[in-house]
């Protein structure tokens, strides 16, 4: 149970207003640290006036006086009023670690926190509705499957492989077109636990074509296939991770199996297209990986053993490629 409100507390929210403020208490020591507050201090080792430091630092007196004194409110520097006028001093604390030139600073820490950790959490709301994030993420994928898929599952001749998997198949969209085309062909979607409950809760009908398996494309067993699909996969990961997967697909492949790799190519001669470039740019902020022009696709396929490589562009937004084991 919670514990009891203490009077004052009644009285007054005082802990719950400091929760509250507590971003911009870390807000304050990130500034002063990025700024070189500190360093400038452990450097003088005498106390400045707000009007000598911001000359130093370059920056306006007004503000910078009210960093100092949220700093000397938080106990990480000290103040002296002489003469009507405030001097700031540092602070074992500040000078210890905060000061980049010691060697216990947190300088690095703080640096990240701020660039890279900070702007993360204001997203913290959608990450714990994170089920109605998933879902907005495969409704985007089903909406790009109903006008992409067509082309890309009649760009060659599947008609030769007889089991298909799609991994990382999401909602199965691209899957079921498959079926449509091909409909010899018996396809499964290899995806997440928490995609593929998804999946069969939104996007199944109740005589679906397709089936679906739970699993780890990475760390563990992939399902048997005469063909994998792998559409947006290759494009979500580093170089060292995509062989690591295509490696993993030819073990299991059986000779005359393949792979087919989906994805918007860019040219060779990097120009365009417009469409490739912008979804490039767009994997630097999402993910680890980019988009590639057919001889990087050529070269991780050899890599990995296959051969008989067929690139076919589709003259829309996705494009394929097929190596052979
Ligand atoms: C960018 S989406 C690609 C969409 C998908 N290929 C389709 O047909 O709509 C990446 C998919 O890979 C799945 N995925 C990511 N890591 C995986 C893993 N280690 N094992 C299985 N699936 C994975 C994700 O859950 C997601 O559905």
């Amino acid at each position: 149970m919670a514990e009891q409100l203490s009077q004052s507390e009644q009285d007054y929210p005082f802990k719950l207003l400091e929760y509250i403020n507590g971003f911009k208490i870390s807000k304050v020591i990130f500034t002063a640290s990025q700024l070189g507050v500190f360093d400038l201090m452990l450097q003088c080792q005498k106390a400045l006036s707000a009007e000598c430091i911001a000359k130093e630092l370059h920056t306006s007196q007004n503000g910078l006086e009210r960093l100092l004194d949220a700093l000397v409110g938080i106990d990480i520097l000290d103040v002296e009023i002489i003469n009507g006028k405030a001097f700031y001093s540092s602070t074992d604390v500040s000078d210890l670690y905060l000061a980049k030139a010691s060697p216990k600073s947190l300088s690095n820490m703080i640096l990240y926190q701020s660039q890279n950790i900070y702007p993360l959490w204001n997203f913290l709301p959608d990450a714990v509705r994170c089920e109605e994030e998933l879902l907005k993420f495969m409704g985007m994928m089903h909406s790009t499957w109903v006008f992409a898929a067509h082309d890309v599952v009649t760009a060659i001749d599947l008609s030769p492989f007889k089991t298909v998997v799609n991994l990382g198949g999401c909602t199965g969209t691209l899957a079921r077109e498959v079926c449509l085309v091909y409909p010899h062909c018996s396809v499964t979607v290899f995806d997440i636990p928490e995609v593929v409950k998804m999946a069969k809760k939104h996007f199944c009908g109740i005589d679906d074509c397709i089936t679906f398996k739970e699993g780890d494309f990475f760390n563990g067993e992939l399902p048997e296939a005469n063909l994998y699909i792998l559409a947006g996969i290759i494009h979500g990961w580093e170089e060292e991770k995509c062989l690591q997967l295509l490696h993993k697909i030819y073990a299991q492949s059986k000779p005359g199996g393949g792979v087919l790799i989906v994805e918007s190519m860019l040219n060779e001669n990097r120009r365009g297209p417009i469409f490739s470039q912008l979804l490039s740019l767009n994997m630097l902020l999402q993910m680890e990986g980019k988009e590639r022009p057919p001889s990087e696709f050529f070269k991780l396929l050899t890599t990995a053993g296959f051969k008989d490589i067929q690139v076919q562009r589709t003259g829309k937004c996705y494009d394929v490629v097929l190596g052979i084991k």
